[in-house]
């Protein structure tokens, strides 16, 4: 038995290391420039493009900026599910494909879903600080979001 008890953590960390080697594939497109770009739609200032690619383009659009931990499993694998279902929701890179009527619509989520902090994931700043909004930064976009309105 205490054979046994002894061996279990070694099988855990083969188990954890087999894992590795399942990568999905990366959401990366090597620096493609889109025509129909949601910075490029309307006027913003460099502060508040920096702060939707800093904050939101790693779930909402084609290009993932990647930390060497994200590479690590598990959490390999819920970021590409983050990144999966967010850009079904909204993918910033395609914002002029969609229809007006859909525009209007996700740029009132998008306020709804920064003023109540539900935007960044939580569970995802708390790896990427950078990502983070403060209050200022908050304000900064709610009040350029209502501009667009
Ligand atoms: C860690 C990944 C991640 C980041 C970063 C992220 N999102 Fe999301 N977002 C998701 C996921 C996953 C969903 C879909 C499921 C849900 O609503 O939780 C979503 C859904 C949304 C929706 C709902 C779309 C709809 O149909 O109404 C909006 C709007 C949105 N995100 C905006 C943002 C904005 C704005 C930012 C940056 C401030 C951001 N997200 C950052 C993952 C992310």
């Amino acid at each position: 038995m205490q054979k046994i008890v002894k061996i279990i953590p070694v099988i855990l960390l083969l188990i954890f290391i087999a894992f590795q080697w399942h990568q999905p594939a990366p959401n990366t497109d090597e620096g493609q420039i889109y025509k129909t770009d949601f910075t490029r739609k309307y006027t913003m200032s460099a502060e508040v493009k920096t702060m939707f690619q800093t904050s939101c383009y790693d779930c909402h659009s084609n290009n993932t900026n990647y930390v060497w931990y994200d590479y690590i499993q598990p959490a390999r694998n819920m970021v590409e599910k983050h990144i999966r279902e967010g850009k079904e929701e909204l993918n910033f890179n395609e914002w002029d494909t969609y229809s007006n009527r859909k525009q209007e619509r996700l740029l009132n989520s998008i306020k709804k879903q920064i003023e109540t902090k539900q935007m960044p994931l939580s569970s995802y700043t708390i790896m990427h600080n950078n990502a983070k909004l403060n209050d200022k930064q908050i304000k900064t976009l709610t009040d350029w979001l209502k501009e667009q309105q």
